[in-house]
């Protein structure tokens, strides 16, 4: 089953079933274009033997960043420098993830970071601003920037682009309706909090031509009370159905409940077989199987602690998931993939003892370290100490974050 090709609805063919998950490189120079080490990065990723690269998120919007050092794809990007970055990876199919972080933005990047609707600063160790409301206008030129990335992708000469509805930002703001508390054609019920995501799908649509394949990362749910539901999440589905997408990967958590990361979803995890294997896999596989039902001619990818073939196939085999998504395992191990093709078991990660929100930015952080070694042309080193790739995360972010603001807005700003 792994090894089996699959045709995507905009007739991108993947030669497996194993898809890197986007994981945020944090690697761009100052001005925020593509560098040599994204090349370097991807390079090695395509040897590894996934089916698709998935790129870690690009921003759509220069004033508001998820990692100082995000790709930004507005109209200043070194288009040439992203098509090479593309071409690193060879022949295998690469699509961009285009985000905006809305209220997850830090703020060393925007001590005013925006959202749906006011409300409190993201609670974490103080790192993120109280978000104001976003005025219609300003939600249609974000939802234009959407299309205006895909254009600026598929010149590059990417395969697609990925929307980032999942985990907190922006467009899962609009969608949740504890954050999203407007009153206008941008919210309200679940077809009014998803306009902005449909909107966005739209512009992409219209903004590349045919064969440009246009996916939706989402959640399956927020993981918090009175936020986005697995019901909502259904819903959404069914709607990006009819907008003709061409992949949803489902994910779900968000920075305050970072399901993500299989923090607090225990309840919903997959045990291997039959429950004798005791490690907690595929966070969100119980929702895959209702988008499945939901959206029966769009490909289903699965993202959130798949670590063994034998859960890979028994996921595949189920029917509910095309296509395995793998994050974490492959910043400690690019050539996995292709390990699994030819018979491996799996991987284990190493686990995490720090308290949850430090834990995640730590884990993420160490990771993220990871990445930068591979983007150096280095090894992976198991033993850098977490909570040091935590202290990393905030002292990096500030540094940078504050000392370049000044370029960024007035890049920003110039026409
Ligand atoms: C260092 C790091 C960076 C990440 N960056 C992104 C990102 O840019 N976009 C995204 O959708 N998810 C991002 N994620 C989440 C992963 O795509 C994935 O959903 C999550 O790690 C769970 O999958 P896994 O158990 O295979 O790691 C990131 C994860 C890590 C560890």
């Amino acid at each position: 089953m792994l090894n089996e090709s699959l045709t995507l609805p905009s007739g991108l063919v993947l030669s497996n079933r194993i898809a890197k998950a986007a994981m945020t490189e944090n690697l761009a120079d100052a001005d925020n274009q593509p560098t040599g080490r994204h090349e370097r990065l991807y390079r090695r990723w395509a040897e590894g033997g996934s089916a698709l690269l998935v790129t870690g998120n690009l921003m759509v919007e220069r004033r508001y960043l998820e990692r100082s050092r995000n790709i930004v794809a507005d109209r200043h990007l070194d288009v040439v420098r992203l098509g090479r970055m593309r071409q690193s990876a060879g022949q295998v199919p690469m699509i961009a993830q285009l985000n905006h972080p809305g209220r997850q933005t830090n703020r060393f990047i925007a001590r005013t970071p925006v959202a749906p609707s006011a409300s409190g600063a993201v609670p974490m160790m103080g790192l993120f601003g109280k978000p104001r409301a976003l005025a219609p206008d300003e939600i249609e030129a974000v939802v234009a920037a959407f299309g205006t990335a895909s254009a600026l992708c598929e010149r590059a000469g990417l395969d697609g682009v990925q929307l980032h509805a999942a985990h907190g930002y922006l467009l899962a703001q609009f969608l949740s309706p504890h954050v999203n508390r407007r009153r206008d054609e941008w919210g309200g019920d679940v077809a009014g909090r998803a306009h902005a995501l449909l909107a966005a799908v739209r512009a992409a649509r219209a903004a590349t031509g045919d064969g440009f394949t246009v996916s939706v990362k989402l959640n399956s749910s927020d993981f918090r009370h009175g936020g986005f539901t697995e019901d909502d999440a259904e819903e959404v589905v069914r709607l990006l159905v009819q907008e003709g997408v061409d992949l949803i990967e489902v994910s779900g958590g968000t920075y305050e409940s970072p399901a993500l990361f299989g923090i607090g979803v225990e309840g919903s995890a997959w045990t291997g077989d039959g429950g004798t294997n005791s490690v907690k896999e595929a966070y969100f596989a119980a929702f895959a199987r209702r988008a499945r039902r939901a959206a029966p001619g769009v490909p289903i990818m699965l993202t959130g602690g798949i670590r063994t073939r034998a859960a890979m196939e028994a996921l595949l085999a189920g029917g509910a998931v095309d296509l395995i998504g793998l994050a974490r395992p492959l910043a400690i191990d690019p050539e996995l993939p292709r390990a699994l093709l030819a018979g491996a078991d799996g991987v284990e990660l190493p686990s995490y003892t720090l308290p949850t929100v430090a834990g995640m930015a730590g884990e993420s952080e160490w990771y993220e370290t990871q990445i930068r070694r591979l983007g150096a042309g280095q090894d992976v080193d198991p033993s850098l100490r977490a909570i040091r790739a935590a202290s990393g995360f905030v002292t990096g972010e500030m540094v940078r974050g504050l000392r370049e603001q000044g370029a960024r807005r007035r890049l920003a700003d110039r026409p």
